[in-house]
């Protein structure tokens, strides 16, 4: 049921200065774009065969401030793969005995797709996104 890696999400004390490493390695880095909805400010980068995020907490209760309390360097937050049909990867997740965050059913993610995100405790401490690929 796992397709395409869709991005990679790093979440970062500091945009300008993660934005400023990137395009120092000469890759093309987007402006910052605050999603309220989601609690975190992203900088998408476009790489051949996948994308970086960079997230950033934006807000009270941001899902990200406590990661980056944990880890205040930043680090790898989650990675995110494409599946064909969210609700049959929701179905199959729970038939592999894996949890799905929060009330277990797809929401629209930072793309406008619909997203689910697997227990890590259940993906050997990985936080893994899973996203409709159309
Ligand atoms: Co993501």
């Amino acid at each position: 049921m796992i397709g395409r890696l869709n991005h990679i999400a790093i979440a970062v004390p500091d945009l300008d200065q993660a934005a400023a490493l990137y395009r120092g390695l000469g890759v093309p880095v987007s402006p910052p774009k605050d999603m309220p909805e989601h609690g975190v400010t992203v900088i998408f980068i476009d790489l051949p065969n996948t994308k970086i995020e960079l997230l950033h907490p934006l807000g009270d209760g941001s899902p990200i401030a406590g990661f980056l309390e944990k880890n205040p360097s930043g680090g790898i937050h989650h990675l995110c793969f494409e599946v064909d049909d969210i609700e049959s990867a929701a179905e199959k997740l729970k038939d592999e005995g894996i949890r799905v965050l929060g009330d277990g059913r797809a929401k629209i993610g930072a793309h406008g797709k619909p997203v689910l995100f697997a227990h890590p405790k259940d993906f050997q401490g990985a936080l893994v996104e899973f996203e409709q690929s159309s």
